[in-house]
Order: C-alpha cells, then structure tokens, then sequence
C-alpha cells in the first residue's frame, strides 16, 4: 500500500513539475516514461509477489538457510534482470517510447531523451521493490504458513505440474496420499463444514485421483441437536469421497456440543 501510495505521489509531482518547465509536451513526455517503465517493472513486481509466499512459509518453517538461499538467489536474479532492463532500455527506448508517440514528434524526441535517462534507474528499482516485499513476507510468515485457498488456476489439472502455492499443503497431500487411513473433522458451521476444512479439500485438487482407495472417517460437531443438523456437512463430505472413490467412509456425528 505504502509503495502505491508514494508511486501516486511521485507521478503527482512528476507532473506539476514538469508542466511547470515544459508544459503539457512535458507532462505527455513523463507519462510515456512512466508506462514504459511500468511495463518493465511489472517483471520486478510479479518476481517480489511470487517469491514472498515462498519466504513467508520458509520463516514461518524457521528454515534459516532455506531463506538465505532464497535472499541469494533472489539479489542475482534482480542484478541480471536489472543489468538486461539497462540494456534493453538504451537499445531500444525508440522501439518502446514508439509504441505511445509518433516519430518526430516533439513528445516522442523529449520522451526518448528522457527515457534513456531514466533507464539508469533499473539498477536500483528491483532491489528496493524486492526488499520491501521480502520485510512484508517476513513480517506475515507464520500466517502464510497456513493454507491458502485454491486459486483455480489450472496449474495441477490443465498442466498437470504440482500446485503453484507452496504452503502446508505439500506436506499433507504427501501424508494423505501416503496413509491408508484418513481422518477428517469440522464443527458445522451454519449448517456446513468449516471454511478450513473446504479449503483442505479444494487444495486436494493437485492430487486426489492417488486418494482412491482409502478408509476415511469423518468427525463432526454441532451445537445442535437436531438429528438431520448434519445432513448438509454429510452431503459435502460425500461430494468429496464421490470423486474419489474411497474403500469406506464412516461418519461419526456428535450433537449438542458446544
Ligand atoms: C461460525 C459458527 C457457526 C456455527 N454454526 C452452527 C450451526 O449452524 N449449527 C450448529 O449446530 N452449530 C453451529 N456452530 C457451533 C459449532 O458447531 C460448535 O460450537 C462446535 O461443533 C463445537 O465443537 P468445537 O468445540 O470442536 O469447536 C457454529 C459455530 C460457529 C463458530
């Protein structure tokens, strides 16, 4: 938020100064820099998205030197991209700034100039926004340690790769595939299974084709104690087991607990 919020101010001042000493050609000129370099930095960006799961769940783990690896890792990649931006960037600002503004113009000359200029601040840009997504992972790494909600996005099903969150789950999906027998409890929760438990077997998603096969139990909990209260969480639990299928399922139900 706070990175949003200081790249809205930047393009505020950007803006009243440059209309202050090249008018509106000026303020049409940092625009095109700033998109392109958007367009650039989005790669900065989605590496510091993507890498922060990855050192939440491995500080929330306390694996040091899994997180030393990773830090490593992460500096040389960010140089090399930087280093490839810089070049890429004086090699072909025309190319890029072309893609706002036609040639000959005055923006497309001013936004051109400038953009090589501003090209220089690629060496830095990676390592800042990296930086500060790597305190905002640390800062939240035991809660990214729990599981996170099926995304739906089709890494597992349609490529047929492991799942893309590296979280918990890894760890129990091996557990489950593993066990003969498996054991899983909710308290109903208006009338349904807990979000938690829901999540659990959205995340099965990767791999519940090699869950055939097993003994399952399931324990359930109400406050309630209306004897059809857990005929909606039975039901769910049974559209999970439908797909599998299992050896048996067995259900054991408590009411009135609370
Ligand atoms: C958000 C929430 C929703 C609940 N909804 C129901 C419900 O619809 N019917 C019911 O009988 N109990 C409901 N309960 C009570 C729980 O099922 C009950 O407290 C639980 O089964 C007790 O087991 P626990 O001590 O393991 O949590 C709800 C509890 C919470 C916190």
């Amino acid at each position: 938020m706070v990175g949003r919020l200081s790249t809205a101010v930047v393009a505020v001042l950007f803006n009243n100064i440059l209309m202050r000493l090249a008018g509106s050609i000026g303020v049409a000129s940092i625009t095109i820099i700033l998109y392109t370099q958007g367009i650039l930095a989005s790669i900065f960006t989605g590496y510091s998205i993507g890498i922060a799961p990855v050192i939440s769940y491995n500080y929330g783990k306390q694996d040091t030197e899994r997180l030393k690896k990773i830090y490593s890792i992460s500096l040389k990649v960010i140089l090399a991209t930087s280093i490839v931006f810089l070049a890429l960037s004086q090699l072909s600002a025309g190319l890029l700034v072309n893609v706002f503004a036609q040639k000959e113009t005055e923006i497309y000359k001013m936004a051109l100039r400038g953009f090589r200029i501003f090209s220089f601040s690629f060496l830095f840009m990676g390592f800042n926004g990296f930086s500060s997504a790597m305190f905002t992972a640390l800062n939240d790494g035991k809660v990214s340690a729990i599981l996170s909600f099926c995304c739906g996005c089709g890494v597992c099903n349609d490529r047929k790769k492991a799942c893309s969150q590296n979280d918990d789950m890894t760890e129990i999906i091996e557990k489950m595939i593993a066990a003969d027998v498996i054991v899983m409890a909710t308290p109903v929760y208006f009338y349904t299974m807990c979000g938690q438990m829901k999540t659990l077997i959205d995340r099965t998603c990767a791999a519940y084709t090699k869950l055939t096969n097993k003994e399952f139990y399931f324990i359930l909990t109400a406050a309630e104690s209306d004897k059809n209260i857990m005929e909606t969480t039975v039901a769910e639990f049974r559209s999970f087991t439908y797909s599998l299928p299992p050896k048996s399922d067995v259900f054991i139900c408590a009411r009135g607990l609370f």
